[in-house]
C-alpha cells in the first residue's frame, strides 16, 4: 500500500499533507526518514512513524452507534442530518452504516468500511438476526405471537419469514420485542400494521451476537470490543 494513502487513511491529513509531512522528514518507515510519497509499505509489517508517534493502521474501522431520533441511516442527504455526522474523528474514512434503521427509529446501528460485512450482516442469505423493543399502541396477545411465529402478510402481500415476538407487557400501551431475519423496508412496523397494531417507539437491540451497549446514550458511538470483532469475523 502506498505510504500517502495510509497516513491519509489513518487521520494525517489530505494526501497533500502527508506530502508536506515527508517533505519536513517528520516520516520514518523501519527508522529510515522517508522522502519519497509514493514508496510501498507493509502496514503489517513495517513500522511507521510520523514526528515522535508510531501509527496504528486499521484498515477496517467497526463501530456500534445508539442511533437516536431524527437521523438518517445514511452518509450524506441534502435536507436531513445523518448518522454519519455524528462520527467524530473519522472524518477521513469513508464510513457507512450497516443496513438501514427509519429516521425515527432509535438503537443499535453498527458503522464500518467494511463493505463485506455490510453485506453479511444485511444479506437475506445469511439471515441474521436482528431484535427490536418496541412500544405498541394496542393490546398485544398471544394470538399475535402465534401468528408472528407463522409468518404474516404485508400490506404488499410479502409473506414475511417467522419472527419471535415477546411480549413484555400487555396493556393499552404493549412493550415487546421482536426477532425478524430480515430487513424489508418498515419492517416491524408493517408487522404490526397486519395486526392491526401501531408501532410507536422502536429501537434495535441487538444484531446477530451484538447487543446494543447499555452504557451507549443515545448519539454515542464506541468502537466494537474483541468479543464483537471475533462474532463478526465468524461470519
Ligand atoms: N423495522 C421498522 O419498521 N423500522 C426500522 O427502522 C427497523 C425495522
Amino acid at each position: 500500500m502506498r505510504l500517502d494513502k495510509l497516513l491519509s487513511h489513518a487521520g494525517y491529513g489530505s494526501r497533500r499533507d502527508v506530502k508536506e509531512l515527508i517533505k519536513k522528514k517528520h516520516v520514518l518507515v523501519n527508522d529510515e526518514v522517508i522522502r519519497k510519497v509514493n514508496i510501498k509499505v507493509d502496514p503489517k509489517k513495517d513500522v511507521i512513524i510520523v514526528g515522535d508517534k508510531k501509527v496504528d493502521y486499521e484498515e477496517y474501522v467497526y463501530l456500534m452507534l445508539n442511533k437516536p431520533d431524527g437521523y438518517l441511516s445514511a452518509t450524506v442527504d441534502k435536507y436531513d442530518p445523518v448518522v454519519i455526522d455524528l462520527i467524530e474523528g473519522y472524518e477521513h474514512i469513508d464510513l457507512f452504516p450497516v443496513g438501514r434503521l427509519d429516521k425515527d427509529t432509535e438503537g443499535l446501528l453498527l458503522i464500518t468500511n467494511d463493505g463485506a460485512i455490510n453485506h453479511k450482516l444485511t444479506s437475506p442469505n445469511y439471515a441474521i438476526p436482528k431484535t427490536y423493543y418496541a412500544k405498541i399502541n394496542g393490546v398485544v396477545t398471544e394470538k399475535d405471537v402465534e401468528q408472528f411465529s407463522k409468518g404474516v402478510i404485508l400490506d404488499d402481500g410479502y409473506q414475511t419469514k417467522p419472527g419471535i415476538l415477546n411480549i413484555l407487557s400487555s396493556a393499552e400501551v404493549s412493550e415487546i420485542e421482536l426477532t425478524i431475519t430480515e430487513g424489508k423496508f418498515h419492517q416491524v412496523k408493517r408487522m404490526f400494521k397486519s395486526v392491526e397494531k401501531e408501532v410507536i417507539y422502536l429501537k434495535r437491540i441487538q444484531m446477530g451476537e451484538i447487543k446494543l451497549d447499555n452504557k451507549l446514550n443515545l448519539s454515542e458511538f464506541r468502537k466494537l470490543n474483541e468479543k464483537e470483532l471475533n462474532y463478526l469475523s465468524s461470519l
